[in-house]
């Protein structure tokens, strides 16, 4: 019983996994993840509210695709906390920030607002996974690499819904 409850008091702490990447890459690895995390999370609120508040002809296609959209940057932002874990640290609570001007946009600003957001998404993405790759961390490298893949096609995704002639 003692150790019953000596175990659920338990709280997670700074862990050193000897997986061959020293504590101070981790560190740095981890923290520029969380800002990726916070980026992610902010993009998926502000699709989510997109998809509420869209109006105009294209509303069932980019309703539809929207709601695509938030649920894969939910298991993305899923991906990058429990990869926080993995390198040994508490998983940070998002900084989710997203302007109150998304509630009243046109069809047209909200897919220029989207392409904004995934292009500086997949930036910082790229250069936390080359980052990541020239520090060893080959996990974190394809886990990026991954998921820029799925925001590069939804960019393509979103210019061609608005493409001009
Ligand atoms: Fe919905």
């Amino acid at each position: 019983m003692k150790h019953a409850a000596a175990v659920i008091a338990t709280k997670p702490h700074v862990e050193s996994p000897k997986s061959g990447i020293d504590h101070a890459t981790r560190k740095d690895i981890s923290g520029a993840l969380g800002d990726i995390l916070s980026s992610a999370y902010s993009l998926l609120v502000k699709t989510h509210v997109h998809h509420w508040n869209i109006v105009g002809p294209l509303f069932q296609q980019l309703h539809t695709m929207l709601e695509e959209q938030y649920e894969t940057l939910f298991k993305s932002t899923d991906l990058y906390a429990e990869r926080i874990r993995a390198l040994g640290f508490p998983a940070p609570i998002p900084h989710v920030s997203v302007e109150q001007e998304a509630r009243t946009m046109s069809a047209e600003q909200i897919v220029d607002d989207l392409l904004g957001d995934h292009e500086t998404c997949v930036r910082a993405m790229r250069d936390t996974a080359i980052e990541a790759e020239g520090m060893g961390d080959i996990v974190t490298h394809d886990l990026l690499v991954a998921q820029m893949a799925w925001h590069e096609k939804t960019l393509w995704m979103l210019r061609a819904v608005v493409a001009k002639a």
